[in-house]
């Protein structure tokens, strides 16, 4: 996608106008370029004035029909932010979901009340299904295992506002590559750049075959490994994740890997100084907290980035930037 709109015109004719979410693959570096510049331009009017109408009059729905804090709560305050309203359904047990209505049914339903829709699901490709039946902009919250695109775009936006330009960085992801939709979209997302990737796993829990192809095709160098004490005092940026019990069938295999990579501040003694610790949260026992008072953990701010991306996406997809 390419386009010469500056941000905050009411620009209807932008090509993100009216665009589903579903992947982080739809976006070129022009596209992450002008995502970004509207964050950031975000950032500054929430430091300046705190909310501001861009949306007024407009509702967002969101659907989760798994747990979540972060996205359901930062598109939430990325929405309110701008102006507009929320229609929540958090739980979707106590919709008509649990009556037994297909989601086709159910998106069809909030597009006549809402503008726009974000939408979390555990099967992988809901939000491609769904967008088949609303015509109103759909965006993925986190589809299964598959991907998190607003995810992989905030964690973008964060290295970007922490450590400047990503070309010529080293990103160790580590933990849970397996189940984590966040890595899978980051991965991708980063295939696009000049980086070096260490994907750092418990032997079961290594990043998908799939992913790997597409790495492969793009030409991104990648090493997979088993221990972090290689790779650590080479890396800008460690994306820790939480081994996701959720996800696992057998108990037993959960419990043999959970804590098999845990960053204390021995592993920060090892680190850069300028480096960051990232996570796209919640996390369990992967971080300890003492890494919380050590600033490279970026994490807390990694959330507030969040919002700022999500304001800009909102913005977009409903033609205002
Ligand atoms: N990072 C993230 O997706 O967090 P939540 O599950 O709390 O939304």
């Amino acid at each position: 996608m390419t386009r010469t709109h500056l941000p905050f015109g009411d620009k209807r004719d932008s090509a993100f106008y009216g665009t589903d979410i579903v992947s982080v693959s739809q976006f070129d570096k022009d596209d992450l370029d002008y995502i970004f510049e509207v964050a950031h331009e975000m950032r500054n009017m929430v430091a300046r004035i705190g909310a501001f109408d861009l949306l007024k009059g407009k509702l967002l729905a969101n659907l989760f029909y798994e747990p979540s804090t972060r996205t359901s709560s930062s598109f939430t305050a990325a929405m309110e932010r701008l102006g507009g309203g929320v229609i929540s359904i958090n739980e979707v047990r106590y919709s008509s979901v649990s009556k037994g209505e297909s989601l086709p049914d159910t998106v069809r339903t909030l597009e006549r009340y809402a503008d726009v829709i974000v939408l979390r699901h555990p099967d992988v490709g809901a939000t491609a299904l769904a967008a088949r039946y609303t015509t109103k902009p759909i965006i993925n919250a986190g589809d299964g295992v598959g991907e998190h695109p607003t995810q992989a775009l905030l964690d973008l936006f964060t290295i970007r506002e922490e450590l400047g330009d990503v070309d010529g960085l080293t990103v160790t992801m580590v933990g849970d590559l397996k189940y984590g939709r966040t890595v899978h979209s980051l991965a991708k997302l980063l295939s696009g750049f000049d980086v070096n990737l260490q994907f750092v796993s418990p032997d079961i829990l290594p990043m998908p075959d799939d992913i790997l192809a597409g790495l492969d095709e793009s030409g991104a160098p990648y090493e997979q490994l088993n221990s972090l004490d290689s790779v650590i005092a080479g890396t800008d940026v460690l994306y820790v994740t939480r081994v996701q019990r959720e996800r696992f069938d057998d108990e037993a295999d959960y419990d043999r890997v959970k804590n098999e990579f845990v960053i204390d501040t021995d592993t920060l003694t090892a680190a850069k100084q300028r480096m960051i610790v990232m996570h796209p949260l919640p996390r369990v026992n992967e971080i300890t907290m003492e890494v919380d008072d050590d600033p490279r953990a970026a994490y807390f701010r990694q959330m507030e980035y969040g919002m700022y991306v999500r304001m800009a996406l909102l913005a977009m997809v409903l033609g205002k930037a």
